[in-house]
Formats: structure tokens, C-alpha cells, sequence
């Protein structure tokens, strides 16, 4: 069973009993409300912010760097937030073998490390691989809002999306574009522009034939024999 991480005072932080299998989602989030999941959260602000206003859905904040996390987690414990749990994990290895296949009903992806040398794009999180880690996560109507302020990453997302099969692009809703993250506070007030996209997943059984249950099945690795 996972629990947040035990310190004399609350954390949100995660640790997960196991870092090879599926996250036991009921059990981190007994509610069994919409999963929402950031990866590559920050600070936070975002996070902390769009969760208060939606206690009717529950988050999954995921970083790799401590600090940040951290002060996510002061932020979120200030706030009193009892949908949002956070954890440090790289986020494609997250997408790839923690979540469980159709379990999360949005993925928020804001201002990724843009990786602008071109020797360095191999290592931008949106890259052909991605649609497809995204589509096995969400449930089907689920919906992937990116943001970036590096034009050549924004080309490169909606390449990414615009060949992968069973995405269709959507408008960013309203009330999603005005809560912005600490990054894009930061472009803002230098006048720096900034690009977003929204992509719902296609993929899945037909409206009305039932949501999947959370935590439904993750397929097995092929067994490596010697
Ligand atoms: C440019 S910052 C943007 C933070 C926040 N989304 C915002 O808009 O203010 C990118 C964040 O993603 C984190 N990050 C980058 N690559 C990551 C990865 N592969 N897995 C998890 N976190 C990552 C970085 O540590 C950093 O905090």
C-alpha cells in the first residue's frame, strides 16, 4: 500500500511500496474521483491552484526534483488539499509502467524542459513515443493540455500528435487557460509568447458502453528467457 511519506508533519509525497508495479490507485485515492495528473508540476502553483477548485476530482502532481516537489507540498498542506498527492518520479517512466492503463482522465503537461540544442531534442518527454504512453493512461475522451514558450517544442508536439493515431485536437477550455503556472507568469511578464494545445483521446470502447474501471488491467512484459 502506498502512503505519503512519513514525517513528523503531513507531506503529500508518495512512496510507493513497489517502483515496478502499477500504482494501487483506489487505494491512494479512495474517493474514486477523475484522475488529473501534472508531470514536470514545479513549484506548483498551477497544481495547487486547480485543485482547490475542483475537489470533486483528485491529482497527481509528479516531478523530479525534490525541492520543487517540496514546496509544492508545503503550498498544498497550507491549502488543506485532500485530492492531491505528489510524487518524485521521471515522468515517462510514470506514464510507462506506474499508471494503470485507463485511469487518468486528463494529463497536464505545461513548459517542459524545451531542450533547444538540437543534439538535445532526444530528450524532450514529448517525442514519438509519447501519444501512444498517453493514450494507454487515459480514458478513452481523455484529454492531453500542453503548454510551451519554444516554438520549435511546439511544432514538435503537434507533429507528435497530429501522426499519432486516435487523438483528435480540442480547444483549451477557458476556465484551464486563465490558472497559469509559475513558468508562464514568468514569460508573461517579459513578454514572451506562449503556445497551448489540447488533444482528447479517441481510443476506447463507444460512449455509453461504460468508463472503464480505474486500475484496469496493465499489460504484462514479455517473459525474457536466457
Ligand atoms: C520549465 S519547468 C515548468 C514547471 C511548471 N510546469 C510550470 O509551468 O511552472 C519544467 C519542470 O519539469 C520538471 N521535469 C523536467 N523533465 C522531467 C521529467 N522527465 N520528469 C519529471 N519532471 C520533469 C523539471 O524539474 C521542472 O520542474
Amino acid at each position: 500500500m502506498s502512503r505519503p511519506a512519513s514525517s513528523p508533519t503531513a507531506s503529500l509525497i508518495l512512496r510507493p511500496e513497489s517502483w515496478v508495479d502499477p500504482l494501487p490507485l483506489l487505494q491512494i485515492f479512495p474517493r474514486q474521483q477523475p484522475l488529473e495528473v501534472e508531470l514536470g508540476s514545479g513549484d506548483g502553483s498551477f497544481l495547487a491552484a486547480w485543485a482547490a477548485q475542483y475537489p470533486d476530482r483528485d491529482f497527481l502532481g509528479v516531478e523530479r526534483l525534490l525541492g520543487r516537489l517540496r514546496k509544492l507540498d508545503r503550498k498544498a498542506c497550507r491549502q488543506g488539499l485532500t485530492n492531491l498527492r505528489l510524487l518524485r518520479i521521471e515522468a515517462s517512466y510514470l506514464l510507462n509502467y506506474l499508471l494503470p492503463a485507463a485511469s487518468v482522465s486528463t494529463l497536464h503537461l505545461y513548459f517542459p524542459d524545451p531542450w533547444p540544442k538540437r543534439k538535445h531534442r532526444k530528450n524532450r518527454l514529448v517525442n514519438a513515443d509519447f501519444p501512444s504512453a498517453a493514450a494507454r493512461v487515459l480514458v478513452p475522451g481523455g484529454v492531453v493540455h500542453l503548454r510551451t514558450d519554444d516554438e520549435d517544442y511546439f511544432a514538435q508536439m503537434r507533429a507528435m500528435f497530429g501522426s499519432a493515431s486516435g487523438f483528435a485536437e480540442t480547444e483549451t477550455p477557458v476556465s484551464l487557460t486563465s490558472v497559469i503556472t509559475d513558468f508562464e507568469r514568468g514569460f508573461n511578464a517579459k513578454g514572451i509568447v506562449t503556445r497551448r494545445a489540447s488533444y482528447t483521446s479517441m481510443i476506447g470502447p463507444p460512449p455509453g458502453s461504460g468508463p472503464p474501471e480505474r486500475g484496469g488491467p496493465f499489460p504484462r512484459c514479455t517473459e525474457i528467457r536466457a
